[in-house]
């Protein structure tokens, strides 16, 4: 299960006077626009469950996930979280650069093997996974007939518009549609990241069931002991872990919460910690730097069976680091939250990526901006795309 440990690590906090302000926001979360995430049974229908349970049994050497931003953090932070350390790699991310060396490396690789491709894009016009797919299609164009690929490309994209959603209805394409009413960052549970996720082998069933055990009120306590932080001077939120797998989920978490939060010249900064690695580096400005930082803590609470020289198993060393380390940060004035899961399987991870989806963008109205646009990565977009356009 998930729990919080909000005491431990913390000074004392007056939660009373956000009573108000929570019970205006769980009405917001059920009624403002692009709000369909925070009632799972709108996020991906039944039909789409059935189908991407379908697809899953398809066989590939290789699944090229093409997508940037909300499109692929999520899922490449639950696959990354799942999956062994060392596996033949199967699943590759493509369209999160503009690194012609990547894109040329891709190609040789894919060359010799059985290729699918889903492509991710909502607007079906962002520049990275565009420019990728449009040189990735290109080379299934080369390697399969037009009956092969309807098999191996599949679209995720808007239901009317964009160009992705054109090439569907001209070629009859295998395509899931991205809510309208969720956006990027809050797609995880929806065809957007599930799809991959099932791709990849897991269970997105246990995912979704995850949910469901989330006790709300815990994400709107998290979301306010960060404001009160935030209010008194911590400007800086750490998500630290201790087991190097939830590096991704941590990229997906610095989106959720940079993206719904820094506007108007407000909001934390997220950042992460992979322990114990950067306590070897960070560690020190953790310790005795400028105290503007928070941290949230992720724990997972397993046992182990690697016995060490210790007589302890790693597991249980990995565990009395992260104590320690959590105190020794409170004498600088560092508070800890301490966020534990029994394990890292599907349904703890589905009880993680909604806790923190409600605590976000609850944080985004205790803020008073809109948690759910993200106007100065479209003006990136339109930027780079006018300029395109006038050369
Ligand atoms: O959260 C967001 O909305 C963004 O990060 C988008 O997900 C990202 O820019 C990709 O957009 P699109 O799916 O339209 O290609």
């Amino acid at each position: 299960m998930l729990k919080i440990d909000f005491n431990t690590y913390q000074k004392e906090k007056n939660y009373d006077e956000y009573q108000d302000k929570i019970k205006k926001i769980k009405e917001k979360l059920s009624t403002d626009n692009m709000t369909d995430w925070y009632d799972i049974t709108k996020c991906i229908s039944k039909e789409d469950i059935a189908r991407i349970k379908n697809l899953s049994k398809t066989k590939f050497d290789l699944l090229i996930v093409i997508g940037i931003g909300g499109s692929f953090l999520g899922a490449k932070a639950v696959i990354s979280a799942l999956s062994p350390y060392f596996n033949d790699k199967k699943i590759v991310f493509a369209g999160t650069s503009l690194s012609e060396t990547y894109l040329l490396e891709l190609i040789e690789f894919m060359r010799d093997k059985d290729t699918i491709v889903n492509v991710i894009s909502k607007s079906g016009t962002t520049l990275e996974p565009s420019i990728t797919f449009d040189i990735i299609y290109k080379e299934m164009l080369k390697k399969y007939n037009d009956i092969e690929l309807q098999k191996r490309i599949i679209i995720t994209t808007d239901a009317k518009e964009g160009e992705l959603r054109k090439l569907v209805n001209e070629k009859n394409y295998c395509s899931f549609e991205v809510p309208n009413q969720i956006g990027g960052r809050y797609s995880v549970l929806t065809p957007v990241g599930l799809l991959p996720i099932a791709l990849a082998g897991f269970d997105i069933e246990q995912i979704l069931l995850g949910t469901k055990y989330v006790s709300v009120d815990d994400a709107f306590k998290y979301a306010i002991n960060r404001d009160i932080l935030y209010k008194q001077g911590k400007l800086i939120e750490s998500f630290t872990f201790y087991e190097p797998k939830l590096y991704y989920f941590t990229e997906w978490l610095k989106q959720l919460f940079g993206e719904t939060q820094g506007k108007e010249k407000k909001g934390i900064y997220p950042t992460f910690s992979s322990n114990t690695r950067d306590l070897h580096s960070l560690g020190q400005f953790y310790q005795d730097g400028t105290p503007i930082i928070f941290e949230t803590v992720l724990n997972i609470n397993d046992k182990g069976n690697l016995i060490t020289k210790y007589n302890k198993t790693l597991n249980e060393i990995n565990n009395i680091a992260l104590n320690k380390v959590a105190l020794a940060h409170l004498k600088n004035d560092i508070e800890s939250t301490i966020i534990s899961i029994d394990k890292l399987d599907e349904l703890h991870i589905g009880m993680l990526i909604y806790f923190f989806e409600i605590a976000a963008a609850t944080g985004g109205y205790l803020l008073g901006v809109n948690p759910f646009d993200q106007p100065s990565v479209n003006a990136y977009k339109d930027l780079i795309n006018i300029e395109l356009k006038n050369s």
